[in-house]
């Protein structure tokens, strides 16, 4: 998959304002600062298409970006489980990401966001589950790879398959990305390809 050109189109606080558009749209999730942005700005070869932060909480919005002359969309979401918010803020926001997650019929495909560094977290397995539990269609993406050891990665996403195979009889997609380094950038890509065309066959009148 090639990106021709990438645009943004609006940002929006509330699900239903969101584009009444009829193609595919991917959506990157995942706690704060995990890298979700960045990773737009990656796979768009953009560096300033999405606004990126080294302090958590900076997307506070549902972000549409135009792929290829509308050909596709990606999208840009609040982290979630963000401790400075305060509760209000932070249930707000869960509310607008299962409601997006659940209801936005355009979404083909949302991407959760691992950082990789870390062992598995609750907050990651929950909203996993959750995902599980209402059929949204899901890959995980691991982030940030360039900040530790292959052996240190490999230790910390065997224990995530460990953990989504005690809930999950199949695994997911499962992507290793460093935003930093374009690693994984060609892979994302080709399966958003393979995910496009499954989606257009699907929703397409015949
Ligand atoms: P919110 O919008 O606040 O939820 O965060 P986000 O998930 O969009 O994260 P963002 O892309 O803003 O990145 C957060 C910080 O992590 C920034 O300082 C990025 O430069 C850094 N970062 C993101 N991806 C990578 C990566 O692959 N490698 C490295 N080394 N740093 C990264
Ligand atoms: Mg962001």
């Amino acid at each position: 998959m090639e990106i021709k050109n990438a645009r943004y189109e609006i940002s929006n606080a509330r699900v239903d304002q969101c584009p009444d558009t009829s193609v595919p749209e991917y959506a990157f999730i995942g706690r704060s600062n995990v890298g979700k942005s960045s990773l737009i700005n990656m796979l768009t070869a953009n560096g300033s298409l999405a606004k990126t932060s080294q302090k958590p909480g900076k997307t506070l919005l549902i972000n549409h970006f135009s792929i290829n002359n509308g050909e596709w969309y990606i999208v840009d979401l609040p982290g979630y489980g963000y401790a400075a918010r305060g509760k209000d803020q932070r249930d707000s926001f869960r509310r607008m990401i299962s409601f997006y997650a659940t209801e936005r019929s355009q979404l083909a495909c949302l991407f959760v966001l691992i950082d990789v560094r870390h062992e598995p977290q609750k907050i990651d397995l929950a909203f996993l589950d959750f995902c599980g539990e209402n059929g949204v269609p899901i890959a995980i993406v691991f982030t940030k790879a360039d900040k530790v050891s292959q052996r240190v990665a490999d230790h910390n996403m065997s224990l995530f398959r460990k953990e989504l195979l005690l809930r999950w009889e199949d695994l997911p997609p499962m992507f290793v990305t460093s935003s930093e380094k374009k690693t994984g950038r060609d892979e994302l890509l080709d399966f958003i390809e393979d995910t496009n065309k499954v989606w257009f066959s699907c929703n397409t009148d015949k």
